[in-house]
């Protein structure tokens, strides 16, 4: 089995009782495979009760699904990167279409936010993707490419070979459409063609696909060598139904 990452984002959901009854029905669903990482992505309030929960589970991690790129100080309502690792966050989500779409977050922030993770020993998981228009006006590869220069501009000091990428359709997530193994692992070459020219670190790259990916799906998508795992948002709210995707999609 080659090594792959499945990644669940729990976003506005599961707090942290229902995180720790999530993670004893997890847990007990049967042994991940030696060669498969899980991270978790809970809501921040849940970070601390979800790393007491897969304590001594050597290949499952907990991270952020956002921060703010301040350390500290009057930012009401936003966690830093040292708040999120002293809570037990080991990653962060960077620049999820929703924080994109929904509350407005600019390229050039991300940029702000994976340097703020990256000085805080966290390691960044850069969710890029187009929406439906620009995919169909072809510029899919463009908008990719901004998103990647933008997170970047501020260099790849402290990366120590772990970089993250998420591609992530707009027009998938949440949708119950997803790309094809194909058209995913087309954008997946790309994205991978411009970290070898870019990085400056002699990084090992990771790159997920997300958007609708379920039970269903995760094996087709998966047997796609491009693929180095999947970020799971509404698949991964089931504990058993998780459990279930992370030992059986063959790769
Ligand atoms: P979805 O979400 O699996 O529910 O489409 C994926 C994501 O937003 O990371």
């Amino acid at each position: 089995m080659r090594p792959l990452v499945f990644a669940g984002n729990w976003k506005m959901n599961i707090g942290p009782v229902e995180a720790r009854e999530y993670l004893r029905a997890f847990f007990s669903a049967g042994e991940i495979p030696r060669e498969r990482s899980v991270w978790f992505f809970p809501p921040a309030v849940s970070i601390e009760a979800v790393a007491q929960g897969i304590a001594g589970h050597r290949n499952v991690l907990v991270g952020a699904q956002d921060i703010y790129w301040e350390p500290k100080g009057a930012f009401t309502g936003a966690i830093s990167g040292p708040l999120a690792t002293q809570a037990g966050a080991r990653l962060t989500l960077i620049g999820h279409s929703e924080r994109r779409h929904v509350f407005g977050e600019t390229d050039q922030e991300t940029g702000k936010k994976i340097k703020a993770a990256l000085a805080a020993d966290l390691q960044p998981v850069l969710c890029v993707g187009e929406t439906l228009t620009q995919r169909e006006a072809g510029e899919t590869l463009a908008v990719v490419t901004r998103q990647l220069e933008a997170a970047f501009a501020g260099g790849w000091g402290g990366t120590k070979g772990r970089v993250t990428i998420a591609y992530e359709p707009v027009w998938a997530i949440g949708t119950g459409r997803n790309a094809t193994p194909k058209d995913a692992a087309d954008v997946h070459r790309s994205i991978r063609g411009w970290l070898k020219t870019h990085a400056t670190s002699a990084a090992a790259f990771l790159i997920l696909y997300g958007g609708s990916v379920n039970l269903k799906n995760a094996a087709e998508l998966l047997a796609e060598p491009e693929l180095d795992g999947v970020l799971v948002g509404g698949a991964s709210l089931d504990p058993r139904g998780w459990a279930e995707l992370v030992r059986t999609a063959v790769a």
